[in-house]
């Protein structure tokens, strides 16, 4: 696993990973346990909302509401996995901007929920903190 990092991040973490360095990792996102969490996330969020949400979280104004520091999101950890599993319609609020868009239901897991909101949660500058299986379990 380490190897498979040191390539990902040759130039920041070339040093540390020189040294062996157990904790090279850790100053990316806290620990090698939930990097790997985050990694899965990040491919759930290729696979699908990528392409309404944007590769940044950024979302298309008017049309995609952003996850990248979006007050809506960081507010309300159920709500957003709620609105995964359900789907969403009707007005919101989400930067001083108002959607009302339909977002469809979407086809993941609970596995994949998790891992979704733990990368949306931390990426982008957002510090949301993290969710637990059984959260999400909670929101069925
Ligand atoms: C087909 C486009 C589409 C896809 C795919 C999609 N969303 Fe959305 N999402 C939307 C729209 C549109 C809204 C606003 C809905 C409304 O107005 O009620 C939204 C709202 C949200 C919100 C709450 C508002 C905010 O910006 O904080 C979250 C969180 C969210 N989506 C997460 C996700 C995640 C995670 C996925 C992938 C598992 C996903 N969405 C897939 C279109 C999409």
């Amino acid at each position: 696993m380490k190897v498979f990092y040191c390539s990902l991040l040759l130039s920041s973490f070339i040093f540390s990973c020189a040294e062996g360095d157990p904790n090279a990792i850790n100053d990316v996102y806290g620990d090698s346990e939930s990097s790997q969490k985050y990694a899965a996330g990040e491919e759930v969020y290729t696979k699908n909302c990528i392409a309404c949400h944007q590769s940044e979280g950024e979302g298309v104004k008017g049309a995609f509401p952003p996850l990248a520091k979006s007050d809506y999101l960081l507010a309300d950890k159920n709500r957003a996995i709620k609105q995964i599993i359900n789907g969403s319609s009707g007005e919101m609020v989400v930067n001083g901007e108002t959607y009302n868009s339909i977002m469809p239901p979407q086809p993941v897991n609970d596995e994949e929920i998790r891992d979704v909101m733990n990368y949306i949660l931390n990426s982008w500058g957002n510090n949301g903190g993290e969710v637990t299986l059984e959260e999400v379990k909670a929101q069925r």
